[in-house]
């Protein structure tokens, strides 16, 4: 694809990544991987490296008209760069501040996703150092941050004498931890765009699970893309991302981890925002699926800053 796609050829381009939040690394990734498909799409792009004490002034310095936002975790994907953005009137790719800090915030996002009927794992919040010896939480279970993403922090606890270690684990990243029910089965995402959902993504991992080794590191986690599920649960699924989707109120792109039971339950753990955009990662791969390459993705996502919903 060698021309400029239409209206965005009239437009300056920042592709914003890094940031310092743990999840720099990939975000790098994921913004090296789209700064070149537009730059081989023709784009007039620049690639922002994002400091979070000068961002106002790297944007200004810019000169830019729209951000393709690739940044992971707290400042960029949870509302602080977009309403940075939406004050300068740049164009912005994905949700508007309030879906997107309440998408990071799994405490919050859990509370939108029961009042909208939408099934999650049963969970309860610890605070750090809190005394949890005699508390009431079984095994197995998932400790967790309740801002944070790519895994960091945590862990599944299978013996009550875990579970201690498990929450000092998880404030690390911060003074509130969600301790969630274990949710046996299966691990799939839905990817959604524009509104419409795209092929189901199953990950088969070594041990069932999908932390930060299986993520970023390990060979041997497998991508099933269609899900092999059966018609009834490929439905569920699909019709889950959307919901879950909606009910924060995204914008543009956001993919859905979810388990499936054994029972064939649907179970949405989170809403990311702002996925993994390296060539490899989980919505270009479903994405693909649908016959869109990576590049026509990061352009139709680009399209989606200048619309409204
Ligand atoms: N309740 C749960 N039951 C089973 N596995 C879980 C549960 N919560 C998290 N996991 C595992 O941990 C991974 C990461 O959890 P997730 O809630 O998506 O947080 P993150 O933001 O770190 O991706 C999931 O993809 C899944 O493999
Ligand atoms: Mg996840």
């Amino acid at each position: 694809m060698n021309e400029k796609p239409g209206l965005l050829k009239n437009y300056k381009i920042g592709v914003l990544a890094g940031g310092s939040s743990s999840e720099r690394e990939i975000s790098l990734k994921s913004g090296e991987a789209v700064f070149r498909a537009f730059q081989e799409t023709g784009l007039n792009v620049v690639f922002i490296d994002v400091k979070e004490h000068d961002f106002s002034f790297q944007i200004d310095r810019s000169g830019i008209d729209a951000a393709f936002i690739a940044l992971h975790g707290r400042f960029g994907e949870d509302g602080t760069v977009q309403k940075i953005l939406e004050e300068k009137n740049i164009y912005y790719t994905g949700s508007d501040p309030e879906s997107s800090a309440q998408a990071l915030d799994k405490l919050a996002s859990k509370k939108r996703f029961r009042d909208e009927g939408i099934r999650i794992p049963g969970y309860r919040l610890v605070r750090a150092g809190e005394d949890i010896s005699c508390s009431d939480i079984r095994v197995p279970c998932v400790a967790k941050p309740r801002y944070e993403g790519s895994s960091l922090g945590l862990s599944i606890v299978l013996s009550k004498d875990r579970i201690r270690t498990a929450v000092d684990k998880a404030a690390e990243f911060g003074e509130e931890i969600i301790m969630e029910e274990f949710v046996p089965g299966r691990e799939i995402t839905v990817g959604v765009l524009d509104g419409a959902p795209l092929p189901v993504v199953e990950i088969v991992t070594a041990d069932g699970i999908y932390d930060y080794g299986a993520k970023y590191q390990s060979d041997d986690t497998e991508y099933v893309v269609p899900a092999g599920l059966n018609e009834v649960e490929y439905r569920r699924a699909q019709e889950a991302g959307l919901k879950a989707h909606a009910a924060l109120g995204c914008r543009g792109v956001s993919r859905v981890d979810m388990r499936l039971s054994d029972k064939g339950e649907i179970f949405v753990l989170e809403v990311n925002t702002i996925p993994g955009l390296t060539e490899r990662s989980l919505l270009p791969m479903a994405a693909k699926a649908s016959g869109m390459d990576f590049s026509q993705l990061c352009v139709k996502m680009l399209y989606g800053a200048f619309t409204e919903s």
